[in-house]
């Protein structure tokens, strides 16, 4: 049976496969970035607004530091097991955010929005790149006409020098994640094996999603119609050359 068909969740609806990377991908020292994160992109993306959407917010990371720095905030995600942990971390920190556990392909509040953010390769996951074009009219639509988004995930160029087959990471809690990578669908797509190791037993997710080159991305945000789109290769506003690290794009309605 083929992952997405109608019987079968896609892989990012099994909630498992968050909660076994949890330590990994949201460790309390990717908490503490966040908080640079958001004065970075700000100062990017001169952000002056007051309401702002986290299209897969996760667990709150960016919602959180943006709330606390008075804006109105909405987080967005398909995961419950994330967004309890967002919620959490909301009330933690004492602020108040709305949380809307949506598919991104489905969430669209025409005019809501000065800012949407899409942040750490949270896009790209359908099999239907079809689908990655209506999370973008999505987001242009829920912006109001100043709006602005910025978008921020793994590049192609930067894979395309950098891909090792194999690679692995160890959590705070000492069990480790085991990673195989490979590019298929004419080096349009990756697919992913994670395999976490804790206390001598093994687990294994597979996944795969789109990835873009900067122009592909850009070309599809002008076509959903921004006016004006800028790339940059990190949060520094370095330019999206030989060495970025990460595609980072942002997008003004106007
Ligand atoms: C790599 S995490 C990034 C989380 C967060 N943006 C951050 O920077 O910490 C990707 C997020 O996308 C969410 N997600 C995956 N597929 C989704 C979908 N179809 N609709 C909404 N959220 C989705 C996941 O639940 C997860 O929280």
């Amino acid at each position: 049976m083929k992952q997405g068909s109608p019987n079968m969740p896609e892989w990012f609806e099994d909630e498992s496969l968050w909660v076994a990377t949890y330590p990994f991908t949201f460790s309390e020292q990717r908490f503490a970035m966040a908080d640079e994160e958001v004065n970075k992109i700000i100062a990017l993306v001169d952000f002056q607004g007051k309401s702002a959407l986290d299209l897969c917010c996760g667990p709150g990371r960016h919602a959180v530091v943006l709330a606390k720095r008075g804006c109105s905030v909405t987080g967005v995600d398909r995961s419950k097991f994330l967004l309890q942990k967002a919620e959490e971390r909301a009330k933690a920190e004492a602020v108040r955010i709305e949380f809307v556990r949506a598919d991104m392909r489905n969430f669209n509040r025409p005019g809501a929005y000065d800012f949407a953010l899409n942040f750490f390769t949270s896009f790209g996951y359908f099999n239907d790149q079809e689908d990655d074009i209506k999370v973008l009219r999505n987001i242009y639509a829920t912006l109001r006409a100043t709006g602005i988004c910025l978008l921020e995930m793994i590049s192609k160029e930067w894979l395309a020098k950098h891909l090792s087959a194999t690679t692995s990471m160890e959590a705070p809690d000492g069990s480790l994640r085991v990673e195989r990578h490979e590019i298929f669908d004419d080096w349009s797509r990756i697919r992913n094996e994670w395999i976490f190791i804790k206390e001598g037993r093994a687990k294994t997710f597979k996944f795969h999603h789109t990835i873009y080159s900067g122009q592909e991305l850009k070309d599809r945000l002008y076509q959903v119609g921004f006016k004006r789109v800028k790339l940059f290769g990190d949060l520094d506003g370095g330019e999206y050359g030989a060495n970025a690290k990460r595609l980072v794009a942002a997008a003004w309605k106007e």
